[in-house]
């Protein structure tokens, strides 16, 4: 079977979606019990994703891999993606911790672009793990990338997306000079709004 029939076949799909539901029924639970104990929202959205055939054959193109499922199996580690998004940096580690500490799922890598930004000033947490799902009598294993991120990293991110992500034009390295800047102003609003709060939390 080649690449596209087997990741538009309905049982890859539906696998997928289960790991969605499990990995959402985490954040939820994490965000319930973050919500009661510091008595604030938490997560304030998540949105989740299955890559479609065409970005997935894209980026086995840019990383000069073959187009098979071997290759997606071992390289490609957002076919399912989850994003969860919060209005505090402290709350993302605080998630991350969480996710991390549980015993029925296996942290594979780890990717702090907050403490170290993208060149192009793309900041959020990312966690790759390794999700056992349980269907018809078997355990499928699906590596999910866990998206983290402040509301004003997912507006950068959304913007970036937009307008230069993945984008060829000639004034490329001038939108993204000025883009990083904005990289930088958001960065500075999340740490004074942390501050922020700290300050209204200690009165
Ligand atoms: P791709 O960037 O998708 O090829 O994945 P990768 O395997 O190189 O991993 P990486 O951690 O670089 O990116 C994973 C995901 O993070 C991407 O699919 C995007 O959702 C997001 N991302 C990474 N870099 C950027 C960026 O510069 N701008 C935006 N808007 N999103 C980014
Ligand atoms: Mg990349």
């Amino acid at each position: 079977m080649d690449l596209k029939e087997y990741l538009q076949q309905e049982e890859f799909i539906v696998k997928c979606e289960c790991g969605i539901s499990l990995m959402k029924a985490k954040l939820q639970i994490i965000n319930a019990e973050l919500g009661m104990r510091f008595g604030r929202k938490v997560i304030h959205n998540m949105s989740s994703r299955i890559k479609s055939y065409d970005s997935i054959a894209a980026k086995l193109k840019r990383k000069g891999l073959p187009e098979n499922t071997q290759a997606v199996r071992e390289h490609i580690n957002d076919m399912v993606g989850i994003r969860a998004v919060c209005t505090y940096t402290d709350d993302l580690y605080q998630i991350a911790e969480m996710l991390c500490a549980q015993k029925d799922m296996r942290l594979l890598k780890k990717k702090d672009y907050i403490k170290k930004p993208k060149k192009s000033g793309y900041r959020s947490l990312h966690l790759i793990f390794l999700v056992p799902i349980s269907f018809q009598a078997e355990v499928y294993w699906i590596k999910m990338e866990v998206q983290l991120r402040t509301a004003a990293m997912d507006y950068w991110a959304g913007l970036d997306y937009q307008l230069q992500y993945k984008k060829e034009n000639c004034e490329a390295k001038n939108i993204g000079r000025e883009l990083k800047e904005y990289a930088n102003a958001i960065q500075q609003i999340d740490s004074k709004v942390l501050e922020l709060r700290k300050w209204i939390e200690a009165i």
